[in-house]
């Protein structure tokens, strides 16, 4: 269990999958949490475990490429919640195509929501941070930007101007008192993986043996620990850094 000391939270895509673990998480540890999601169908089971570790939850339908949607949900989180210490963007899509079929609606698509919501929540709450002379941004990027990602050009794309986002504003927000971290998956058991199980030629597990040298996919919680552990009271002299969750299918 990591120290968080009653920050307010936000995690994007925070319904479903890795995001509905990092808001389990972040609350366990001490935070009230906002859910930032366009799909909000399971929201309020995610928001019963989080009020289950006596924190406040809060549900907000945003389309993170819509900035007029994330400024909206940024009000009503501070004005009802608090400043914003604790910002998650984690939401985002996964398509995959060959190369020479993605068209400029495909890239755009990808790039408003993986890379633009990024910047727009973040510079959404900053200010919060920035007034508190505290704040931990944790961004979920992905291990197709480390080792590349056949027919994900465009994805992997987006997911490494994730960790050069991270690594820029981590050094213009770091006198501040803001650390900028991020996180990149590889293989977890969540809904997108289990729909694309049937074209391992192998089996799920066959591609596992082969690729993972701890011989397991990773689960939503995996990912949430490290990322409980870089929004927390503990990592303040981590910043700009790429933490591999992988099970060492990547090493860097
Ligand atoms: N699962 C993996 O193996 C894996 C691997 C590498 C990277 N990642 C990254 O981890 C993160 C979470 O992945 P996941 O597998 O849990 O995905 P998921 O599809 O299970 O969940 C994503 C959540 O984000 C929400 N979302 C998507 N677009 C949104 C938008 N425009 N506005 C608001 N909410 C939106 C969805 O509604 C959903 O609740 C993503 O950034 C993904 O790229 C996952």
């Amino acid at each position: 269990m990591n120290r968080i000391n009653n920050r307010v939270a936000v995690v994007t895509g925070g319904a479903a999958g890795i995001g509905s673990a990092v808001c389990r998480f972040l609350a366990r540890d001490g935070a009230d949490v906002a859910i930032w999601d366009w799909n909000t169908d399971n929201a309020e089971a995610v928001a019963e475990e989080i009020r289950g570790y006596g924190r406040r939850a809060m549900i907000c339908k945003v389309n993170v490429a819509n900035q007029a949607d994330v400024l909206a949900a940024a009000k009503k989180v501070h004005n009802e919640l608090g400043p914003v210490g604790i910002l998650v963007n984690n939401a985002a899509i996964s398509p995959e195509k060959d190369f020479v079929e993605i068209s400029e609606e495909d890239w755009d698509r990808v790039f408003d929501i993986n890379l633009k919501g990024t910047f727009f929540c973040t510079q959404a709450v900053i200010n919060d941070m920035i007034d508190n002379q505290w704040g931990r941004v944790v961004n979920i990027s992905s291990s197709s930007a480390q080792s590349g990602a056949r027919r994900m050009v465009h994805y992997a794309a987006t997911k490494g101007g994730v960790i050069a986002f991270t690594k820029a504003l981590a050094q213009e927000v770091a006198p501040l008192g803001i650390t900028v971290n991020n996180v990149p998956p590889s293989t977890v058991y969540t809904d997108g993986l289990k729909s694309v199980e049937s074209r391992f030629p192998n089996g799920l597990q066959g591609y596992v043996d082969s690729t993972i040298p701890v011989k397991r996919v990773g689960q939503p919680e995996d990912i949430a620990n490290a990322v409980a552990f870089l929004a927390s009271e503990d990592s303040g002299f981590i910043t700009g850094v790429t933490l591999s969750v992988n099970g060492g299918r990547y090493m860097l």
